[in-house]
């Protein structure tokens, strides 16, 4: 018999979740266990048990484990999961027929994909869906004209009866890219160059669906799933795991540590280490030894281990500011400088301490770069220390009194600067109007207004 197709009223949006910090098994001392996942499973949402004897009966039934034929996002940042002729949405929602949700598609699908191709508007951001020969393009729940095509005509030499596919833009591939799969078979499709690279990838199982979410690669087969790298196809340690933890909300399974997540948990109100935001616009915050990207609102929040970007950095960091591509951490007296690409590389020679590097005392409160200025603000108490990137050695060039008595952190972004103080900040304009304000600018929540949560 065929699954129940159920209102749509049980179905999830995956872009507001509320991610669970990871769970550390006791004993793992080697920071790469301290390796983290998807799991944006605890939503909140009043209706949760709307429908229980119906939701009941799903869950369990996608808890019973089903190997999914393809999974993806879409424009809105909703997660499709689909097997057959059924469809998932986010990690919680009962199933549909696929076809509600994409008129045209009939019977099941081999693999699917949300575009990532900003110089082709056209393209970007649309789903793929492949299904035999075939592939379809959808933007708001329509089929964009021309589709069904060949595979072979949009996407020349990928194969057919395909497994899986998963986009990689540039910056975690070389350039905007596809994954596609088909067996134990990996082909790299250049979406500039139309060039297909065959890839040799032991470590990572034939997948039958693959997924990026917040630029975390996975790859599934039956109820397990690796993480791995869409560049070198290593897979991380600690793989595979299983998808029932992870990736749905299942009775008695997931793992995430719900005491932590009242007491650090992206809504818990509690001040954040430090801020930065980067030159491709990525917004990093700090807290313990977490961190979560501000910008990813679309996708969903998510909690990762510092040690999984910044291996060297463990324990909670005091400040961060962004130079010259770079990254740099004060962490005590000691400075981490990283250089940022795909991955995050320590420079040689670090950590050094602040002093030698900025010819500051440690530790410090907050820093903060605006722009292409090379002069980097630094908070300590009630002062503000301007140092000169561009100078050596480094030296304080300025010191401002501050009309705050301790700063929790501060960052300079396109909307300025921000100075956050326990669960709220303050907007200012450049670093002389925060010196020299009389008047406190409006108290921002960071919880609600950067952070989605409700209040
Ligand atoms: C949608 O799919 C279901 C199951 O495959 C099928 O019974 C139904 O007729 C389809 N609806 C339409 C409008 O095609
Ligand atoms: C999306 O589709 C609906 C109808 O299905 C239409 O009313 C709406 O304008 C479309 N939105 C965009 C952005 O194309
Ligand atoms: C993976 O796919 C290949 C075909 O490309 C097949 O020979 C092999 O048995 C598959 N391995 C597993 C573990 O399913």
């Amino acid at each position: 018999m065929r699954l129940l197709s159920l209102p749509l009223c049980l179905s999830w949006v995956l872009a507001l979740c509320l991610a669970a910090p990871p769970h550390h098994k006791e004993g793992h001392s080697d920071p790469h266990h301290k390796e983290d996942y998807a799991h944006p499973d605890q939503h909140g949402h009043p209706d949760q048990h709307a429908h229980p004897e119906h939701s009941h009966h799903h869950d369990l039934v996608r808890c019973s484990g089903i190997e999914f034929d393809a999974i993806t996002l879409d424009e809105h940042g909703v997660t499709y999961f689909i097997k057959d002729d059924h469809l998932w949405k986010g990690y919680r929602g009962s199933s549909e027929f696929t076809n509600q949700t994409f008129h045209e598609l009939h019977g099941s699908i081999d693999a699917a994909f949300r575009m990532h191709h900003k110089v082709k508007p056209e393209d970007h951001d649309r789903v793929f869906i492949f299904k035999g020969d075939h592939v379809w393009s959808f933007y708001n729940h329509t089929l964009e004209d021309g589709f069904p095509k060949l595979i072979n005509s949009e996407f020349p030499g990928i194969p057919y009866e395909l497994d899986a596919a998963v986009e990689c833009p540039s910056g975690e591939c070389k350039t905007d890219s596809v994954l596609f799969f088909k067996g134990s078979h990996v082909y790299h499709y250049d979406l500039l160059t139309h060039s297909v690279k065959e890839k040799y990838w032991p470590a990572v199982m034939n997948c039958t669906s693959a997924y990026r979410w917040l630029e975390r690669y996975f790859c599934f087969q039956g109820t397990k799933f690796q993480r791995f790298h869409p560049v070198t196809g290593h897979v991380s340690e600690g793989y595979p795991k299983d998808v029932r933890d992870y990736f749905m909300k299942c009775p008695d399974r997931g793992h995430g540590d719900k005491t932590r997540e009242a007491l650090f948990g992206r809504c818990s109100g509690k001040p954040f280490d430090a801020f930065t935001a980067d030159d491709e616009g990525k917004i990093y915050a700090f807290r313990g030894d977490y961190f979560l990207r501000l910008d990813t609102k679309r996708d969903g929040y998510h909690y990762w281990s510092i040690t999984s970007n910044w291996k060297e950095l463990h324990d909670h960091i005091n400040a961060v500011f962004t130079w010259d591509h770079k990254m740099y951490f004060i962490q005590g007296d000691q400075v981490y400088i990283y250089k940022s690409d795909v991955h995050y590389t320590l420079v040689e020679g670090y950590p050094k301490p602040v002093e030698e590097e900025l010819g500051v005392k440690g530790p410090v409160d907050a820093a903060f770069l605006c722009g292409d200025s090379h002069l980097v603000h630094i908070i300590q108490g009630k002062r503000m220390l301007d140092v000169d990137m561009s100078e050596t050695p480094r030296k304080v060039v300025k010191e401002w009194p501050l009309p705050f008595d301790h700063v929790d952190a501060a960052m300079c972004g396109a909307e300025g600067i921000r100075v956050f103080i326990g669960d709220i900040y303050y907007e200012y304009r450049s670093p002389m109007l925060l010196a020299t304000s009389r008047m406190q600018p409006f108290p921002h929540k960071t919880r609600k207004e950067l952070l989605g949560c409700d209040n």
